[in-house]
């Protein structure tokens, strides 16, 4: 039977990709969206016209209650999951002098908690069943800080130390724990950013000169779940076109 795999945000620039790359490799692939997001069947319907039959769920990653929800509806309907993609995320780009708490509790919940709900309910299975893939999309950004990013740079920091750990713990069990971190990919998330600051201040810090594809983070999370990677756990791999590099 085919593993499934759960892709959070997957109607989002990377999490389409993932989403692709998962389906063309057999997996059954299956995503979530905001509770509020009015075109996710219109998504699902152009999906499947280019041949891929996803099944989506709406599930607010950054409350405990609706992953919870969710997750139980999957593994009801469908059954347990087998690779959990943690993608959904959020920016809310601003100076700390300008940052509020709004802005900081909305990064944190939907990037960082959303990690702890999402995973909760997934992992004990993982354990039980002897195989399972916990796959963390963090950023470059967490790895070297950001202008404008104090509340996601935390965030995505935060994910990795959650990966780390969950990996030690779960490391004798067949589950593997990864985060990713990838650097500026072409996705409405960059294209949000002032196309001057992109230009002058971005494009020049990335020694390929571009911006990543979605497809290229989507081909190293297909590696990520593989059996062949069932040695590599707690890693923090980055792709990022060389623009940091440690
Ligand atoms: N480095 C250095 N200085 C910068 C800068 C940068 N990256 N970005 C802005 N500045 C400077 C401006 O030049 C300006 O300087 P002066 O005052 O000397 O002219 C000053 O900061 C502007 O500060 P303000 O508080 O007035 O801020 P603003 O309202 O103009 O906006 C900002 C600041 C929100 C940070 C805006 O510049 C911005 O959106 N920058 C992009 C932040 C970014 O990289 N976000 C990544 C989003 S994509 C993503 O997150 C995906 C991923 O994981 C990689
Ligand atoms: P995107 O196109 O804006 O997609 C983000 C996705 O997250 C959307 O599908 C959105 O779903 C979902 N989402 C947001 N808040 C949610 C919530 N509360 N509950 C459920 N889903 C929610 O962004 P992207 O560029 O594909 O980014 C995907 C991930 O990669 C993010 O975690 C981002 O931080 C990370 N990342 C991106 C880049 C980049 O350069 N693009 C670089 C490094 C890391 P709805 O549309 O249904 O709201």
């Amino acid at each position: 039977m085919a593993r499934i795999a759960l892709i959070t945000g997957g109607m989002g620039g990377l999490g389409e990709a993932i989403c692709i790359k998962m389906a063309a490799l057999g997996y059954q692939v299956v995503t979530t969206h905001s509770p509020g997001n009015t075109k996710a069947n219109e998504w699902l319907a152009g999906m499947e016209q280019q041949g891929y039959k996803f099944r989506a769920y709406p599930c607010d990653v950054a409350d405990f209650e609706s992953a919870q929800k969710c997750i139980a509806q999957i593994t009801q309907e469908l059954g347990p999951i087998d690779v959990l993609v943690n993608n959904a995320g959020i920016t809310r780009d601003m100076t700390f002098k300008k940052m509020d708490k709004v802005n900081w509790d909305a990064v944190i919940k939907t990037n960082l908690d959303s990690v702890f709900n999402m995973t909760k309910p997934v992992c004990d299975g993982m354990v039980e069943r002897g195989w399972g893939r916990i796959i963390n999309i963090s950023s470059v950004n967490g790895q070297k800080g950001a202008f404008g990013q104090t509340n996601y740079s935390a965030a995505k920091a935060g994910m990795h130390g959650f990966s780390k750990a969950l990996a030690l713990e779960v490391a004798r069990k067949g589950v593997t724990v990864n985060t990713i971190s990838p650097g500026y990919i072409g996705t409405k998330m960059v294209m949000a950013i002032p196309s001057d600051v992109l230009e002058s201040k971005i494009i020049p810090q990335i020694p390929m000169g571009r911006l990543g594809k979605p497809e290229e983070v989507a081909g190293l999370v297909a590696y990520l779940a593989s059996d062949e990677a069932a040695f590599l756990t707690g890693a923090n791999i980055a792709i990022n076109g060389g623009q940091h590099m440690y």
